[in-house]
């Protein structure tokens, strides 16, 4: 062959695989938002520094609880990727809850809230567990004169929410968490950097992994800013997994809707920083990520994915790995006479 040809079809080469790379930049940006630098705005919920701070002490205040030793903090690490690396979440009286314990990384810009929607917002879900009895078995009139019975929570509460004639409140407890949660969000994945326009920020199988992640279909379910977290798909939409995996019992969003067509419907969950919230599903049955997306691609997709596939795919995962906050513990006002006491 004329050399002038080779140097053609090497060009031309380069040119076809270069457009395809901008392709798939392309139609990511089409399918998936980058984590914004800043918190979001929340609807009737500024983030004002006294707020902020407030509801990061009371994210880690133990005196919510009847028993005075369980906080968000303890099904929700902060240290643990936002979640408690269980199973299924062990509260009150040493209960084992049903569902495994969703990340509040990022949980701000989940459309659907909980595995099966049962909350409108942050500040409506803060106010669940404090009462569940399987998590912090309190009340609210035994949170507010907890709160009130020391003076720090009175006047933190008072330039939280300034202006108002009675500002401890469990209302407002849950105002205040709300606003530190939305602080709780993790910028900077290499896949937000990717978004972005920086094409060196995935390597060659984390694209490849993409690009199946798309074209395999996840992507029809796990969309947007957390690539999940928008709606609801029944959890086999093709096979249904074993029992092992999705427990009889459960049977998601049918206990909130009554419909029959919601049986065994689940959030499709958001994916950012995934590889930090083992074990997966809402029965936190699976321990590996591999073996998480293998059943995703039988259950959802009727595919037996090639490993090869499965590592790709994994491997594209771990870039939604993002820059945890870095939180310092909050020192807690010390109990006073007034402070009820600690109940089994
Ligand atoms: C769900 C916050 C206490 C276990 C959630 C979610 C948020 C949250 C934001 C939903 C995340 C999402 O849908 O993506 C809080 C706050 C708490 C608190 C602010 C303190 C007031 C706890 C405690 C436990 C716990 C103490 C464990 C005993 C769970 C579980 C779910 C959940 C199992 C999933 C429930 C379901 O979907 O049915 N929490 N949480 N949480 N949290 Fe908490
Ligand atoms: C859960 C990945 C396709 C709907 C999950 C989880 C992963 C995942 C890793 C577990 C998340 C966690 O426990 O925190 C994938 C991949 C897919 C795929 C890689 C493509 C191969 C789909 C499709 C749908 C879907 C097409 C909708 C038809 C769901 C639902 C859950 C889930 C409802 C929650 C299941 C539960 O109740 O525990 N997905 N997914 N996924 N996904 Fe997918």
């Amino acid at each position: 062959k004329h050399p002038m040809m080779k140097v053609l079809a090497l060009s031309l080469g380069v040119a076809s695989g270069s457009a395809m790379a901008e392709n798939l930049m392309e139609k990511a940006n089409g399918m998936f938002e980058p984590i914004p630098k800043y918190p979001p705005v929340i609807d009737g919920n500024e983030l004002t520094q006294p707020k902020v701070e407030l509801g990061k002490m009371l994210f880690f205040e133990p005196r919510l609880s009847s028993s005075h030793l369980i906080s968000c903090n303890t099904c929700h690490n902060v240290g643990l990727g936002g979640d408690d690396e269980l199973p299924t979440s062990i509260g009150h009286g040493w209960q084992k809850g049903p569902r495994n314990s969703p990340t509040v990384f990022n949980a701000v810009f989940n459309a659907a809230q909980f595995w099966d929607g049962r909350a409108a917002d942050l500040a409506e879900q803060a106010k669940g567990p404090v009462q569940a009895g399987v998590e912090m078995s309190s009340s609210p009139d035994r949170v507010v004169s907890t709160l009130k019975s020391m003076p720090e929570y009175i006047e933190r509460f008072k330039s939280a929410f300034p202006g108002q004639d009675d500002p401890v409140s469990f209302d407002n407890m849950a105002i205040a968490i709300e606003a530190y949660e939305a602080t709780l969000i993790t910028p900077e994945a290499p896949f937000d950097q990717y978004l972005r326009g920086n094409a060196d920020a995935l390597n060659d199988k984390e694209k490849e992994g993409l690009a199946l992640f798309m074209d395999r279909g996840c992507a029809a379910c796990h969309s947007g800013v957390n690539l999940g977290g928008q709606n609801y798909y029944p959890f086999g939409l093709v096979t249904r997994p074993g029992a092992e995996i999705l427990p009889e019992g459960d049977k998601g969003r049918f206990a909130v809707t009554e419909t029959a067509s919601d049986e065994y419907v689940f959030r499709a969950s958001p994916l950012r920083n995934i590889e930090l919230t083992a074990p997966y599903f809402h029965s936190g049955a699976v321990w590996s990520l591999e073996e998480a997306v293998a059943v995703m691609g039988t259950a959802q997709l009727g595919t037996e994915l090639e490993d090869d596939e499965v590592k790709s795919i994994v491997a594209f995962l771990k870039t939604l790995t993002g820059n945890v906050p870095e939180v310092t513990y909050p020192m807690l006002p010390p109990s006073t006479a007034k402070t009820p006491k600690p109940v089994d």
